[in-house]
Protein backbone atom coordinates (compact mmCIF):
# COMPACT_ATOMS: atom_id res chain seq x y z
CA UNK A 1 0.00 0.00 0.00
CA UNK A 2 0.90 3.59 -0.09
CA UNK A 3 -0.37 6.78 -1.83
CA UNK A 4 1.24 8.52 -4.49
CA UNK A 5 0.13 11.71 -5.57
CA UNK A 6 0.82 12.59 -9.35
CA UNK A 7 1.91 15.74 -11.65
CA UNK A 8 0.51 18.31 -8.71
CA UNK A 9 1.82 21.71 -8.52
CA UNK A 10 3.60 21.42 -5.16
CA UNK A 11 3.52 24.82 -3.52
CA UNK A 12 5.01 25.19 0.18
CA UNK A 13 6.21 28.11 2.37
CA UNK A 14 9.62 28.35 -0.15
CA UNK A 15 9.59 26.52 -3.16
CA UNK A 16 7.14 25.66 -6.29
CA UNK A 17 7.83 22.33 -8.43
CA UNK A 18 5.87 20.53 -10.13
CA UNK A 19 6.18 16.56 -9.26
CA UNK A 20 5.08 13.23 -7.53
CA UNK A 21 4.73 12.86 -3.75
CA UNK A 22 5.43 9.41 -2.56
CA UNK A 23 3.71 8.73 0.96
CA UNK A 24 4.43 5.52 2.51
CA UNK A 25 2.33 4.68 5.47
CA UNK A 26 1.65 8.16 7.33
CA UNK A 27 4.69 9.83 6.17
CA UNK A 28 6.16 11.55 3.14
CA UNK A 29 9.17 9.61 2.03
CA UNK A 30 9.50 10.74 -1.46
CA UNK A 31 9.39 13.80 -3.64
CA UNK A 32 10.55 14.11 -7.12
CA UNK A 33 9.23 13.58 -11.17
CA UNK A 34 8.16 10.47 -12.82
CA UNK A 35 8.24 8.34 -9.44
CA UNK A 36 6.87 4.51 -9.89
CA UNK A 37 4.24 3.60 -7.51
CA UNK A 38 3.93 -0.06 -6.52
CA UNK A 39 0.91 -2.07 -8.14
CA UNK A 40 -1.57 -1.79 -4.85
CA UNK A 41 -0.71 1.56 -4.51
CA UNK A 42 -3.48 4.61 -4.13
CA UNK A 43 -2.68 7.07 -7.20
CA UNK A 44 -4.42 10.74 -7.16
CA UNK A 45 -3.26 12.08 -10.46
CA UNK A 46 -2.75 15.99 -9.44
CA UNK A 47 -2.55 17.44 -12.67
CA UNK A 48 -3.43 21.12 -13.30
CA UNK A 49 -3.90 21.48 -9.38
CA UNK A 50 -2.24 22.70 -6.41
CA UNK A 51 -0.68 20.80 -3.95
CA UNK A 52 -0.45 22.06 -0.47
CA UNK A 53 1.02 21.29 3.07
CA UNK A 54 -2.08 20.75 4.95
CA UNK A 55 -3.21 23.77 6.91
CA UNK A 56 -3.09 24.78 10.25
CA UNK A 57 -5.83 26.41 12.27
CA UNK A 58 -3.82 27.76 15.33
CA UNK A 59 -7.26 29.06 17.12
CA UNK A 60 -10.31 27.29 17.53
CA UNK A 61 -12.81 26.59 20.32
CA UNK A 62 -14.11 23.26 19.49
CA UNK A 63 -15.51 22.24 23.30
CA UNK A 64 -16.04 26.17 24.62
CA UNK A 65 -18.40 26.61 27.75
CA UNK A 66 -18.45 30.36 27.45
CA UNK A 67 -20.80 33.11 28.58
CA UNK A 68 -23.73 30.63 30.02
CA UNK A 69 -23.88 28.15 27.37
CA UNK A 70 -21.55 25.62 24.77
CA UNK A 71 -20.11 26.12 21.20
CA UNK A 72 -21.84 24.07 19.09
CA UNK A 73 -19.54 22.05 17.29
CA UNK A 74 -18.04 18.30 18.59
CA UNK A 75 -14.56 16.99 18.09
CA UNK A 76 -16.33 15.20 15.20
CA UNK A 77 -18.02 17.42 13.26
CA UNK A 78 -15.61 20.11 13.63
CA UNK A 79 -12.85 18.64 12.41
CA UNK A 80 -15.23 16.98 9.17
CA UNK A 81 -16.00 20.83 8.13
CA UNK A 82 -11.86 21.32 8.57
CA UNK A 83 -11.29 18.67 6.63
CA UNK A 84 -13.28 19.67 3.74
CA UNK A 85 -12.20 23.27 3.85
CA UNK A 86 -8.42 21.94 3.36
CA UNK A 87 -7.39 22.48 7.28
CA UNK A 88 -5.66 19.15 8.82
CA UNK A 89 -4.67 20.22 12.14
CA UNK A 90 -6.05 22.25 14.40
CA UNK A 91 -4.85 24.31 17.85
CA UNK A 92 -7.46 24.40 20.23
CA UNK A 93 -7.88 25.87 23.86
CA UNK A 94 -8.16 23.95 26.97
CA UNK A 95 -9.42 26.27 29.18
CA UNK A 96 -10.52 25.90 33.17
CA UNK A 97 -12.70 27.54 35.12
CA UNK A 98 -11.02 30.12 37.46
CA UNK A 99 -11.57 27.89 40.46
CA UNK A 100 -10.45 24.19 38.59
CA UNK A 101 -7.09 22.73 37.85
CA UNK A 102 -5.60 22.61 34.64
CA UNK A 103 -5.18 18.76 34.55
CA UNK A 104 -8.49 18.65 35.31
CA UNK A 105 -9.69 20.76 32.43
CA UNK A 106 -7.11 18.92 29.62
CA UNK A 107 -8.69 15.82 30.98
CA UNK A 108 -12.01 17.22 30.17
CA UNK A 109 -11.15 18.87 26.67
CA UNK A 110 -9.11 15.77 25.57
CA UNK A 111 -12.03 13.31 26.73
CA UNK A 112 -13.91 15.61 23.92
CA UNK A 113 -11.98 14.73 21.54
CA UNK A 114 -10.01 11.65 22.12
CA UNK A 115 -11.32 8.71 19.38
CA UNK A 116 -13.66 11.35 18.04
CA UNK A 117 -11.43 13.72 15.99
CA UNK A 118 -10.96 13.33 12.31
CA UNK A 119 -7.46 15.03 12.21
CA UNK A 120 -4.76 15.59 14.05
CA UNK A 121 -5.08 18.21 16.86
CA UNK A 122 -3.19 19.88 19.95
CA UNK A 123 -4.07 22.81 22.50
CA UNK A 124 -2.92 25.81 23.95
CA UNK A 125 -3.47 25.40 27.81
CA UNK A 126 -5.45 28.21 29.33
CA UNK A 127 -4.49 29.81 32.50
CA UNK A 128 -7.14 31.59 34.19
CA UNK A 129 -5.39 31.98 37.45
CA UNK A 130 -1.78 31.99 38.90
CA UNK A 131 -1.26 29.85 42.26
CA UNK A 132 1.38 27.59 43.11
CA UNK A 133 -0.88 24.45 42.49
CA UNK A 134 -1.48 25.99 38.97
CA UNK A 135 2.24 26.70 38.92
CA UNK A 136 3.64 22.48 39.83
CA UNK A 137 0.35 21.20 37.29
CA UNK A 138 1.33 23.74 33.92
CA UNK A 139 5.00 22.05 34.23
CA UNK A 140 3.28 18.92 34.64
CA UNK A 141 1.22 19.64 31.55
CA UNK A 142 4.23 21.23 29.28
CA UNK A 143 6.45 18.03 30.31
CA UNK A 144 3.60 15.98 28.77
CA UNK A 145 3.68 17.68 25.31
CA UNK A 146 1.01 20.61 25.93
CA UNK A 147 3.90 23.50 24.76
CA UNK A 148 2.08 26.75 24.67
CA UNK A 149 -0.42 28.85 27.20
CA UNK A 150 -3.55 31.16 26.81
CA UNK A 151 -4.18 34.06 29.02
CA UNK A 152 -7.09 36.48 28.57
CA UNK A 153 -6.68 40.15 29.17
CA UNK A 154 -10.18 40.81 28.61
CA UNK A 155 -13.58 38.97 30.08
CA UNK A 156 -13.02 39.97 33.53
CA UNK A 157 -14.69 37.95 36.01
CA UNK A 158 -14.40 34.89 34.10
CA UNK A 159 -11.16 34.02 32.04
CA UNK A 160 -9.04 37.31 32.38
CA UNK A 161 -6.01 37.17 34.73
CA UNK A 162 -5.05 40.13 36.88
CA UNK A 163 -1.45 41.81 36.57
CA UNK A 164 0.03 40.08 39.26
CA UNK A 165 -1.16 37.12 37.68
CA UNK A 166 0.09 37.76 34.33
CA UNK A 167 3.52 38.90 35.07
CA UNK A 168 4.17 35.13 37.32
CA UNK A 169 2.49 33.54 33.94
CA UNK A 170 5.12 35.15 32.04
CA UNK A 171 7.70 34.21 34.13
CA UNK A 172 6.72 30.54 34.24
CA UNK A 173 6.14 30.33 30.55
CA UNK A 174 9.70 32.06 29.83
CA UNK A 175 10.97 29.35 32.28
CA UNK A 176 9.73 26.26 30.66
CA UNK A 177 10.48 27.77 26.98
CA UNK A 178 7.02 28.01 25.84
CA UNK A 179 4.96 30.78 23.85
CA UNK A 180 2.12 32.92 25.41
CA UNK A 181 -0.68 33.58 23.70
CA UNK A 182 -2.76 36.26 24.52
CA UNK A 183 -6.28 37.80 24.16
CA UNK A 184 -6.08 42.03 24.48
CA UNK A 185 -8.49 44.06 25.43
CA UNK A 186 -8.16 46.19 28.61
CA UNK A 187 -10.95 44.06 30.85
CA UNK A 188 -12.04 47.31 32.66
CA UNK A 189 -12.50 49.91 30.01
CA UNK A 190 -14.64 46.87 28.59
CA UNK A 191 -16.69 46.56 31.65
CA UNK A 192 -16.97 50.57 31.65
CA UNK A 193 -18.17 51.07 28.14
CA UNK A 194 -21.01 48.46 28.11
CA UNK A 195 -21.88 49.80 31.47
CA UNK A 196 -22.52 53.21 30.17
CA UNK A 197 -23.93 51.96 26.68
CA UNK A 198 -26.46 49.81 28.49
CA UNK A 199 -27.45 52.91 31.05
CA UNK A 200 -28.11 55.14 28.10
CA UNK A 201 -30.19 52.00 26.36
CA UNK A 202 -28.31 51.00 23.78
CA UNK A 203 -28.66 47.31 23.67
CA UNK A 204 -28.78 46.00 20.45
CA UNK A 205 -25.68 43.96 19.04
CA UNK A 206 -24.65 46.86 16.89
CA UNK A 207 -23.27 48.63 19.94
CA UNK A 208 -20.85 45.77 20.74
CA UNK A 209 -18.16 47.55 18.78
CA UNK A 210 -18.61 50.52 20.65
CA UNK A 211 -17.81 48.82 24.03
CA UNK A 212 -14.37 47.79 22.97
CA UNK A 213 -13.01 49.97 20.67
CA UNK A 214 -9.73 49.79 18.82
CA UNK A 215 -8.20 52.14 21.85
CA UNK A 216 -8.64 49.24 24.31
CA UNK A 217 -7.32 46.62 21.77
CA UNK A 218 -4.04 49.18 21.55
CA UNK A 219 -3.92 49.44 25.35
CA UNK A 220 -4.38 45.31 25.73
CA UNK A 221 -1.36 44.85 23.48
CA UNK A 222 0.86 47.32 24.99
CA UNK A 223 0.13 45.72 28.41
CA UNK A 224 0.83 42.62 27.35
CA UNK A 225 3.91 43.57 25.23
CA UNK A 226 5.54 45.20 27.96
CA UNK A 227 5.44 42.87 30.65
CA UNK A 228 7.08 40.69 27.75
CA UNK A 229 9.50 43.03 27.27
CA UNK A 230 9.76 42.87 30.83
CA UNK A 231 10.55 39.48 31.36
CA UNK A 232 11.82 38.35 27.94
CA UNK A 233 9.09 36.01 27.24
CA UNK A 234 7.63 34.77 23.82
CA UNK A 235 4.20 36.53 23.41
CA UNK A 236 1.69 35.87 20.30
CA UNK A 237 -1.63 37.96 19.90
CA UNK A 238 -4.66 36.42 19.22
CA UNK A 239 -6.96 37.44 17.00
CA UNK A 240 -5.75 41.32 16.15
CA UNK A 241 -8.30 43.38 14.83
CA UNK A 242 -6.59 46.91 13.59
CA UNK A 243 -4.37 49.34 12.96
CA UNK A 244 -4.09 50.46 16.27
CA UNK A 245 -3.49 47.37 18.26
CA UNK A 246 -0.80 46.25 15.34
CA UNK A 247 1.23 49.18 15.51
CA UNK A 248 1.50 48.34 19.21
CA UNK A 249 2.42 44.62 18.82
CA UNK A 250 5.22 46.46 15.91
CA UNK A 251 6.73 48.99 17.89
CA UNK A 252 6.92 46.03 20.70
CA UNK A 253 9.18 44.08 17.61
CA UNK A 254 11.08 46.61 17.03
CA UNK A 255 12.03 47.23 20.96
CA UNK A 256 13.37 43.49 20.79
CA UNK A 257 10.55 42.51 22.08
CA UNK A 258 9.60 38.64 21.01
CA UNK A 259 6.14 38.96 19.79
CA UNK A 260 3.98 37.45 17.28
CA UNK A 261 0.74 38.43 15.87
CA UNK A 262 -2.42 36.61 14.68
CA UNK A 263 -5.34 37.90 12.62
CA UNK A 264 -8.27 36.17 11.54
CA UNK A 265 -10.33 35.63 8.47
CA UNK A 266 -13.19 37.65 9.65
CA UNK A 267 -11.34 40.56 10.41
CA UNK A 268 -9.65 40.45 6.39
CA UNK A 269 -12.87 40.27 5.03
CA UNK A 270 -16.01 41.24 7.24
CA UNK A 271 -16.29 44.66 9.17
CA UNK A 272 -18.21 46.83 11.76
CA UNK A 273 -21.63 46.98 9.37
CA UNK A 274 -22.49 43.38 9.77
CA UNK A 275 -23.04 43.51 13.24
CA UNK A 276 -24.79 46.83 12.43
CA UNK A 277 -27.41 44.72 10.02
CA UNK A 278 -31.01 45.29 11.46
CA UNK A 279 -33.58 43.13 13.21
CA UNK A 280 -30.58 41.37 15.26
CA UNK A 281 -29.18 39.72 12.34
CA UNK A 282 -26.17 41.56 13.88
CA UNK A 283 -25.61 39.01 16.50
CA UNK A 284 -24.77 36.38 14.24
CA UNK A 285 -21.38 38.52 13.54
CA UNK A 286 -20.97 39.45 17.46
CA UNK A 287 -17.41 38.33 18.37
CA UNK A 288 -14.24 40.10 20.70
CA UNK A 289 -12.63 42.05 19.40
CA UNK A 290 -15.03 43.45 17.09
CA UNK A 291 -15.45 43.44 13.45
CA UNK A 292 -14.15 46.68 13.01
CA UNK A 293 -14.17 49.82 10.76
CA UNK A 294 -13.56 48.69 6.64
CA UNK A 295 -10.08 50.44 6.80
CA UNK A 296 -8.43 48.71 9.23
CA UNK A 297 -8.86 45.62 6.30
CA UNK A 298 -6.19 47.05 4.02
CA UNK A 299 -3.63 47.50 6.83
CA UNK A 300 -4.17 43.81 7.94
CA UNK A 301 -4.00 42.62 4.48
CA UNK A 302 -0.74 44.37 3.95
CA UNK A 303 0.23 43.05 7.44
CA UNK A 304 -0.50 39.75 6.73
CA UNK A 305 1.53 39.66 3.21
CA UNK A 306 4.69 41.53 4.61
CA UNK A 307 4.61 38.80 7.69
CA UNK A 308 4.30 41.17 10.11
CA UNK A 309 1.46 39.59 10.98
CA UNK A 310 2.46 35.81 11.40
CA UNK A 311 -0.81 33.83 11.29
CA UNK A 312 -4.29 34.12 9.60
CA UNK A 313 -6.64 31.65 12.01
CA UNK A 314 -10.86 31.53 12.46
CA UNK A 315 -11.10 31.93 16.39
CA UNK A 316 -14.04 29.49 15.04
CA UNK A 317 -16.68 29.52 18.00
CA UNK A 318 -19.89 28.46 16.78
CA UNK A 319 -22.98 29.92 18.76
CA UNK A 320 -26.61 29.18 16.85
CA UNK A 321 -29.31 31.47 16.39
CA UNK A 322 -31.17 30.10 19.12
CA UNK A 323 -28.06 30.99 21.49
CA UNK A 324 -27.44 34.32 19.86
CA UNK A 325 -31.09 35.35 21.63
CA UNK A 326 -29.78 34.90 24.83
CA UNK A 327 -28.53 38.81 24.30
CA UNK A 328 -31.80 39.96 22.63
CA UNK A 329 -32.52 42.59 24.83
CA UNK A 330 -28.85 43.13 25.92
CA UNK A 331 -25.67 42.71 23.59
CA UNK A 332 -23.69 42.51 26.25
CA UNK A 333 -24.87 38.79 26.71
CA UNK A 334 -24.87 37.65 23.06
CA UNK A 335 -22.08 34.45 23.05
CA UNK A 336 -19.16 35.78 21.46
CA UNK A 337 -17.78 34.28 18.17
CA UNK A 338 -18.29 33.73 14.66
CA UNK A 339 -17.94 30.70 13.06
CA UNK A 340 -15.18 29.97 9.76
CA UNK A 341 -13.44 26.84 10.81
CA UNK A 342 -14.72 25.04 7.22
CA UNK A 343 -14.03 28.30 4.93
CA UNK A 344 -10.89 30.16 6.06
CA UNK A 345 -8.55 28.67 3.65
CA UNK A 346 -10.60 29.26 0.05
CA UNK A 347 -11.44 32.81 1.60
CA UNK A 348 -7.72 33.36 1.64
CA UNK A 349 -6.90 31.96 -1.40
CA UNK A 350 -9.63 33.99 -2.91
CA UNK A 351 -9.24 37.16 -1.39
CA UNK A 352 -5.32 36.86 -0.72
CA UNK A 353 -4.03 35.11 -3.64
CA UNK A 354 -6.67 35.15 -6.82
CA UNK A 355 -6.50 39.12 -5.74
CA UNK A 356 -2.88 39.46 -5.77
CA UNK A 357 -3.06 40.76 -2.34
CA UNK A 358 -0.96 37.51 -1.13
CA UNK A 359 2.34 35.88 -2.92
CA UNK A 360 1.07 32.10 -3.21
CA UNK A 361 3.80 31.04 -0.75
CA UNK A 362 2.89 33.18 2.38
CA UNK A 363 -0.46 32.57 1.25
CA UNK A 364 0.45 28.41 2.53
CA UNK A 365 2.89 30.17 5.01
CA UNK A 366 0.16 32.19 6.71
CA UNK A 367 -2.53 29.49 6.81
CA UNK A 368 0.14 26.54 7.28
CA UNK A 369 3.75 26.72 7.78
CA UNK A 370 4.13 29.38 10.53
CA UNK A 371 1.63 28.47 12.89
CA UNK A 372 3.68 24.99 12.63
CA UNK A 373 7.21 26.94 13.18
CA UNK A 374 5.19 28.57 16.29
CA UNK A 375 3.86 26.17 17.82
CA UNK A 376 6.45 23.25 17.52
CA UNK A 377 4.34 21.10 14.55
CA UNK A 378 7.54 21.92 12.25
CA UNK A 379 8.27 20.04 10.22
CA UNK A 380 6.00 17.09 11.21
CA UNK A 381 3.37 19.39 10.37
CA UNK A 382 3.27 22.96 7.56
CA UNK A 383 5.35 21.92 4.82
CA UNK A 384 5.87 18.98 2.32
CA UNK A 385 9.18 17.19 2.41
CA UNK A 386 10.32 13.61 3.27
CA UNK A 387 9.79 12.73 7.03
CA UNK A 388 6.62 15.10 6.95
CA UNK A 389 3.26 13.37 7.70
CA UNK A 390 1.61 12.95 4.81
CA UNK A 391 -0.85 16.19 5.33
CA UNK A 392 -1.56 17.24 1.99
CA UNK A 393 -4.28 19.25 0.02
CA UNK A 394 -4.94 18.69 -3.38
CA UNK A 395 -6.67 22.09 -4.97
CA UNK A 396 -8.26 22.76 -7.90
CA UNK A 397 -8.33 26.51 -8.42
CA UNK A 398 -10.30 26.06 -11.29
CA UNK A 399 -13.77 24.97 -9.10
CA UNK A 400 -15.57 28.31 -8.03
CA UNK A 401 -18.16 27.49 -5.04
CA UNK A 402 -20.43 29.43 -2.93
CA UNK A 403 -20.19 28.89 0.70
CA UNK A 404 -23.87 28.54 2.34
CA UNK A 405 -25.10 27.39 5.72
CA UNK A 406 -27.01 24.55 3.09
CA UNK A 407 -23.79 23.27 2.30
CA UNK A 408 -21.55 23.50 5.19
CA UNK A 409 -20.24 20.85 7.64
CA UNK A 410 -19.94 23.28 10.79
CA UNK A 411 -22.92 21.89 13.31
CA UNK A 412 -24.47 25.76 12.89
CA UNK A 413 -27.35 27.06 11.58
CA UNK A 414 -26.08 30.25 9.54
CA UNK A 415 -22.87 30.91 7.60
CA UNK A 416 -21.02 34.37 8.23
CA UNK A 417 -19.90 34.36 4.76
CA UNK A 418 -23.32 33.15 3.12
CA UNK A 419 -23.11 33.37 -0.58
CA UNK A 420 -19.38 34.43 -0.83
CA UNK A 421 -18.21 33.09 -3.93
CA UNK A 422 -14.99 30.87 -3.24
CA UNK A 423 -12.25 29.94 -6.05
CA UNK A 424 -11.35 26.35 -5.24
CA UNK A 425 -12.35 23.18 -3.75
CA UNK A 426 -10.16 20.49 -1.87
CA UNK A 427 -10.34 17.71 -4.21
CA UNK A 428 -8.61 15.60 -2.16
CA UNK A 429 -7.18 15.93 1.49
CA UNK A 430 -4.98 13.29 3.22
CA UNK A 431 -4.38 12.85 7.13
CA UNK A 432 -0.81 10.99 7.50
CA UNK A 433 -1.54 9.42 4.46
CA UNK A 434 -5.28 8.55 4.33
CA UNK A 435 -7.47 10.04 2.07
CA UNK A 436 -10.38 12.04 4.21
CA UNK A 437 -11.81 14.22 1.81
CA UNK A 438 -12.52 13.41 -2.39
CA UNK A 439 -14.28 16.40 -4.29
CA UNK A 440 -14.75 18.29 -1.65
CA UNK A 441 -16.86 15.93 0.70
CA UNK A 442 -15.93 13.54 3.31
CA UNK A 443 -14.98 10.12 2.13
CA UNK A 444 -12.75 9.12 5.54
CA UNK A 445 -12.65 7.51 8.64
CA UNK A 446 -13.60 9.22 12.07
CA UNK A 447 -12.13 9.40 14.67
CA UNK A 448 -8.48 9.13 13.56
CA UNK A 449 -6.84 12.47 14.56
CA UNK A 450 -4.08 12.42 16.99
CA UNK A 451 -3.12 14.44 19.76
CA UNK A 452 0.11 15.77 18.72
CA UNK A 453 2.88 16.43 21.73
CA UNK A 454 4.82 19.57 21.11
CA UNK A 455 8.18 19.78 22.84
CA UNK A 456 8.51 23.81 24.07
CA UNK A 457 11.13 25.68 21.45
CA UNK A 458 10.84 28.97 23.07
CA UNK A 459 13.65 29.32 25.39
CA UNK A 460 15.25 32.25 25.93
CA UNK A 461 19.18 32.17 25.77
O1 LIG B 1 -15.54 36.40 20.29
C1 LIG B 1 -14.71 35.53 20.44
N1 LIG B 1 -13.48 35.75 20.04
N2 LIG B 1 -15.08 34.35 20.99
C2 LIG B 1 -14.27 33.26 21.34
C3 LIG B 1 -13.50 33.47 22.61
C4 LIG B 1 -12.29 34.33 22.37
O2 LIG B 1 -12.18 35.43 22.93
O3 LIG B 1 -11.38 33.93 21.64
ZN1 LIG C 1 -10.22 35.88 22.49
ZN1 LIG D 1 -10.56 32.52 20.73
Amino acid sequence: MGLLVKNGEIITSNSRFVGDIWCEGETITRIGKNLEAPADAEVIDASGKYVFPGFVDPHTHIYLPFMGTYAKDTYETATIAALCGGTTTLIDFAIPGRDESPLAALETWKSKSEGIACHDYTFHMGVTRHDSQVESELKEIVAGGIASFKIFLAYKGAFGVDDRELYNILKLARNLGVITTAHCENADLVVEMQNELVAAGKLGPEHHHSSRPPQVEALGTRHLCTMAELLGSHVYIVHLSCENALREALEAKLRGTNVWVETLIQHLLLDKTYAERPNFEGAQYVMSPPLRDKKNQNVLWSAVAHNLISTVATDHAPFDLQQKEMGRDNFTLIPNGIPALGDRVRLLYTHGVETGRLDIHRFVDSASTQAAKIFGLFPRKGTIQPGSDADLVIYDPKVSEKISVKTHNMNIDYSAFEGWEVKGRCDAVTVRGKVQVREGKFVGEKGIGKLLKREATHHVS
